[in-house]
């Protein structure tokens, strides 16, 4: 690890320079963050998990033409990525109440949303991330109309089908957030990216007949078993590390 350069260092994970131009290593960290950063913790082999949960999701994902940054796992830590400009915008996608939308809102959590809802909050941690329009993203040069459509049309893909594979395996996903790259080929051409990871930091997942929280909100809210929560939801994809 000592030998590569460190390209960015967030919460749950690092990004190393690659081993070809255009590529980085996304290593998995056992750090836990929330609030903004006002809690912390360390979940030990949470970064195993998380790294065989996002690969075997953004493999999936691949396989119905979401097209992602992930290239392959390199190993228990560590997956290979294209690198990709990331668009400063996290896209919420919620189908059940819970989270920040209970609270802000006052709708009790477990109910059920009419329809999915979309939400953009802009990636700044000395701004807690806030909440932002359409509007406001493409009026600060965020990301443009067509970006948007673009994140708009992937996000509902996802969440259409991650709803039905969670729902497989016995897990309702209540919410989730989204993370966008632009990838330039080599003839300048762009074309917008699912990036990042996708697994128990920053998915609601909760069990469909006890409804008990398989996520990150056991963090949250110190509901205990942290670890094994995340270790259910990678036995239940049938990824579960046998060392882990
Ligand atoms: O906290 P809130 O209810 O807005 O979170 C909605 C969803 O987005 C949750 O699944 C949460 O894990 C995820 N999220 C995230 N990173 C953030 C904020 C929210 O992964 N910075």
């Amino acid at each position: 690890m000592a030998r590569r350069r460190r390209i960015y260092e967030g919460k749950a994970k690092v990004m190393f320079e690659g081993p070809e131009p255009g590529t980085l290593v996304q290593y998995f960290k056992d750090d836990a963050t929330a609030f903004n950063n006002q809690k912390k913790g360390v979940i030990n082999g949470k970064g195993v998990l998380n790294n065989r949960i996002s690969e075997f999701i953004m493999l999936r994902l691949a396989e119905i033409g979401i097209p992602t940054h992930f290239i392959r796992a390199l190993n228990m830590r560590e997956q290979l990525v294209r690198e990709v400009e990331i668009i400063p915008i996290e896209v919420v996608v919620r189908n059940v109440a819970a989270g920040s939308l209970s609270k802000r809102l006052g709708i009790a959590e477990g109910t059920a949303l009419p329809r999915s809802i979309i939400e953009y909050y802009y990636k700044n941690d000395e701004l807690g991330d806030p909440m932002v329009s359409e509007e406001h993203i493409t009026a600060f040069g965020w990301a443009t109309t067509q970006d948007l459509d673009d994140m708009v049309g992937l996000t509902v893909r996802v969440n259409d089908y991650l709803s039905g594979l969670f729902l497989g395996v016995g897990l309702k996903l209540i919410d989730f957030k989204l993370e966008f790259g632009r990838l330039f080929d080599e003839n300048g051409d762009m074309r917008i990216v699912l990036a990042d990871e996708i697994s128990p930091d920053n998915c609601r997942l909760w069990d469909s007949k006890t409804g008990d929280k398989l996520d990150k909100d056991r963090f949250r809210q110190d509901l205990g078993n942290v670890r094994e929560a995340y270790q259910e939801v990678a036995r239940r994809l049938g990824v579960l590390p046998a060392e882990v």
